[in-house]
């Protein structure tokens, strides 16, 4: 399996101040940084966009920004994500037709391409082509449009199937992730791991991201 890699999710965080926040997960052992950028059309909620995302980049050089794409259209988002900064762009599977022509586009910008997705959808809607095309599959366990909802351990399942399509692939699982819920991931073969809530409302991160990474290293 694939390294573990912890992504917390700045949706839990202070957002006047950002790149302080994300800084301070860096220095707690985050790898990456997990960007939920929501348009109001894909969900209801609006979070944040290019704009954003680039003062972050500018002022927390070398951040690996795992950008989520809960977005309509998604091809339309690819150039002002690579503008600015964007590492990684995954975007749902229920939101394009062309999930090949949006991962080329995607790479063509020099991002690691990923695709998500929702609880209803099954994991055989990931064609062997299209997970191969792409860097990474994220496997949400909640509805997306919110953090703090609780984890839908239905969701579960499909990280093993798969795991067991393709055991070098990078698998995210995302919504409701933290100690109480980090087994039954790892279990099913997750090796990137979002966690919003459970990290930035710890008293001390650093032992959740500890935690969640060796749980999915033993
Ligand atoms: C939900 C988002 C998640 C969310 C995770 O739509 O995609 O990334 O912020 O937050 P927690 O860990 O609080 O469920
Ligand atoms: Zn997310």
């Amino acid at each position: 399996m694939p390294r573990a890699i912890i992504s917390p999710s700045v949706l839990a965080s202070d957002f006047g101040h950002l790149n302080a926040e994300c800084k301070r997960m860096i220095k707690n052992g985050a790898e990456w940084l997990h960007m939920d950028v929501m348009d109001g059309h894909f969900v209801p909620n609006i979070t944040m966009g290019a704009p954003i995302l680039s003062c972050v980049s500018k002022g927390v050089p070398g951040i690996f920004m795992d950008c989520h794409m809960m977005v309509a259209h998604p091809e339309r988002w690819v150039n002002d994500i690579a503008d600015a900064g964007g590492s990684l762009y995954c975007f749902h599977l229920e939101a394009t037709s062309e999930p090949l022509l949006l991962i080329d586009a995607i790479h063509e910008r020099n991002m690691k391409a990923g695709v998500a997705i929702s609880p209803d959808t099954p994991s055989t809607a990931i064609t062997d082509e299209v997970a191969d095309a792409a860097d990474m599959l994220l496997v949400m366990t909640v509805y997306p449009g919110r953090g703090g909802q609780r984890f839908l351990d239905r969701c579960v399942p499909k990280v093993s199937e798969l795991r067991a399509r393709f055991p070098h692939k990078d698998i995210e699982v995302d919504g409701g992730v933290g100690p109480k819920t980090i087994g039954p991931c790892a279990d099913a073969g997750s090796n990137v791991i979002v966690a919003g809530t459970a990290i930035f409302g710890a008293e001390k991160p650093e032992e959740v991201i500890a935690l969640l990474k060796s749980t999915v290293e033993t």
